[in-house]
């Protein structure tokens, strides 16, 4: 049987405000949260309803996460789109504050992304239920994929261990495009 949710691009889901549910315990209520790709503002809202002040933007609306910065924020909270995940999470490790974003499991699965969350921490927010993001044609479908908050700075004081088989080489951006060698979790 063909998954639900497939034949959208998922760069243009948008969250249900259940999904944050599990998260807001651990945004402080006097932050000034950045939602960097709010997409259609459904977290915006739900954050707004939280009562927190928030700060909504989007490439659609000319701002680019990216190479863009509001003026003051505290923290970002985002799903963001999953094509340009990798760079979205070195941007929000380079602004150095904290930042929750909503990501399928599978993210754990790219060596790249595993150095990253190995050299400037993580801390992951499980979710026990799929998300059942809304599609560009508005329904909202059984997902087929798990997703959960991917964190960092909401001292949640638990992490995940990320030790190693092999040592693997692999490149970023985030420290100047060199080569180096993963050697974590011992
Ligand atoms: C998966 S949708 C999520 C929308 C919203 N965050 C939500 O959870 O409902 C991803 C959004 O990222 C936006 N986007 C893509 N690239 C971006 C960038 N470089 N800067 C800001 N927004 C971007 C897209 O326009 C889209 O609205």
């Amino acid at each position: 049987m063909k998954p639900p949710l497939k034949g959208y691009p998922s760069d243009d889901f948008q969250t249900p405000p259940e999904a944050l549910k599990l998260l807001i315990p651990y945004l402080k209520r006097e932050w000034l949260i950045w939602e960097c790709a709010q997409g259609e503002g459904n977290l915006t809202e739900a954050l707004i309803k939280e009562g927190y002040n928030v700060i909504g933007s989007d490439i659609l609306t000319g701002q680019n996460f990216l190479t863009d910065l509001p003026d003051m924020f505290d923290c970002i909270v985002t799903n963001p789109p999953y094509s340009f995940k990798q760079q979205f999470l070195e941007r929000a490790y380079s602004l150095k504050k904290p930042f929750a974003f909503l990501l399928p499991l599978t993210t754990l699965e790219t060596a790249k992304r595993l150095y990253l969350f190995a050299k400037y921490g993580i801390e992951i927010i499980f979710l026990n239920n799929r998300i059942n993001f809304i599609t560009p044609n508005k329904k909202q479908s059984k997902s087929w994929f798990a997703s959960a908050w991917f964190t960092n700075g909401l001292k949640i004081g638990k992490q995940l261990v990320f030790p190693t088989i092999r040592d693997i080489p692999v490149q970023t951006t985030l420290t100047g495009n060199q080569s180096e060698i993963i050697k974590i979790g011992f």
